[in-house]
């Protein structure tokens, strides 16, 4: 598709959306709506060509004529750690109010992004309404859940996207890799790992471990203060085993250049860093965007009906909607991890975790049901007695 073409940008952030349509080579107008003073600094010093506006409360009907809308909608209503009013709630809600401009307006294409939470909260309340709103004005709509993992960064980050067309086939971009017909499995690097994330705020879920990688970076936690992952390296001396990454760490992990934010007070880029898309996976969709008409039309296998629960991938035809069973990354593709986690720290910069942290981690460790390598128990130990 042409790459001149406008590209509005709604909940902006620190402007993922915009990096990644500028990596693969869209050179059009972007206008950009956000509406947090401290987001606004960065994306006027990253994007200073932009069209930058505060909030989509205030989106003219027209919505610049823009080709391609985005919309990384806030997941303060849709999140496990947020306040789980769903769709209705005021801050997740705002997207009823963009999808209503999208009905008057019909740009070609749109492009949204949220917490996999939104398929299962609710019975998955905020897919059917915004679903049906796509398909009632006309709209091709398909979604995939994709972990940032398998696009190159050393952390898991899953995010359901949803792209919808008006008069082209969205599946063909979102499931160009042909996943369905596969069933392949993305592998991240095959590489023994050297660093392990973990969070120390939530030490007996499960979910906040990770190999090779951090557990998804977060804007802030049930504690209400967004917090660093832990990092363990087993390999290092013991006074150095426990890490939690920079700042710039952290950017690099969400697939920014280092210093991104440095434009927003200190006590804001955390967040502004936790509430960003990784910049690769939208890349991987603004690629397949632009090389739509060499792209060719996918068969998609392996369906379900929406009935069963909404599946972390699927497809409306005709207003009927289809779950399919893919990978959560390309099968295809650059798949290896350009720097690893090891490499991030050494080169971006770490700071120890606490002993008071490190200590509360391994008792709270102790009391769950987290299976882990007796060498972390022991190194934790070893660590906090420092
Ligand atoms: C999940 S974040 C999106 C982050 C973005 N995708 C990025 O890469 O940085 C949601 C953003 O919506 C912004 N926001 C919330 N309400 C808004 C409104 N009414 N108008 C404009 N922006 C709003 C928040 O300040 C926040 O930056």
């Amino acid at each position: 598709m042409d790459h001149n073409a406008t590209i509005l940008s709604l909940f902006a952030g620190v402007g993922g959306f915009e990096q990644a349509f500028h990596k693969a080579g869209f050179t059009g107008t972007m206008v950009a709506y956000e509406n947090w003073p401290s987001a606004r600094a960065v994306l006027s010093t990253r994007f200073p060509s932009a069209q930058l506006f505060g909030d989509v409360k205030d989106l003219p009907p027209k919505l610049h004529d823009a080709e391609i809308v985005t919309a990384g909608f806030p997941c303060t209503d849709l999140s496990p750690a947020g306040r789980l009013a769903g769709i209705s709630g005021d801050a997740s809600g705002l997207i009823v109010g963009v999808l209503r401009a999208v009905q008057r307006q019909s740009p070609e294409w749109v492009l949204l992004e949220n917490v996999p939470n939104m398929l299962r909260l609710k019975g998955g309340e905020a897919m059917a309404i915004i679903g049906g709103m796509l398909s009632d004005a006309g709209y091709r709509w398909c979604y995939r859940t994709l972990d940032a993992q398998h696009f190159g960064v050393a952390q898991r980050r899953k995010r359901v996207f949803l792209l919808a067309s008006r008069h082209h086939d969205p599946e063909r971009v979102l499931f160009r890799d042909k996943a369905t017909l596969t069933g392949t499995k993305p592998t991240a690097t095959g590489r023994v790992h050297k660093a392990h994330g973990f969070y120390w705020t939530e030490g007996n879920r499960g979910v906040g471990w990770g190999d090779g990688v951090v557990p998804t970076i977060k804007g802030s936690t049930t504690r209400g203060i967004p917090s660093a992952p832990a990092i363990w390296l087993p390999d290092a001396d013991i006074e150095s085993k426990f890490r939690t990454p920079s700042i710039e760490a952290l950017e690099t992990l969400q697939g920014f250049r280092p210093g991104w934010t440095v434009a927003a007070p200190v006590r804001d880029r955390w967040k502004l860093v936790g509430n960003a898309v990784a910049v690769p996976a939208v890349r991987w969709i603004a690629e397949g965007l632009k090389a739509y008409d060499q792209l060719v039309s996918v068969e998609l296998s392996r369906e379900l009906d929406v009935k069963h629960g909404w599946g972390t991938a699927g497809l409306s035809v005709d207003g009927h909607v289809r779950c399919l069973k893919v990978s959560e990354g390309p099968v295809t593709g650059p798949l290896r991890r350009a720097f690893t986690l090891q490499r991030v720290l050494d080169d971006r910069g770490s700071n120890p975790l606490s002993a008071k942290a490190t200590r509360g981690f391994a008792s709270r460790l102790l009391r769950s049901n987290l299976r882990y390598d007796d060498s972390f128990m022991r190194d934790l130990n070893a660590y906090a007695s420092l």
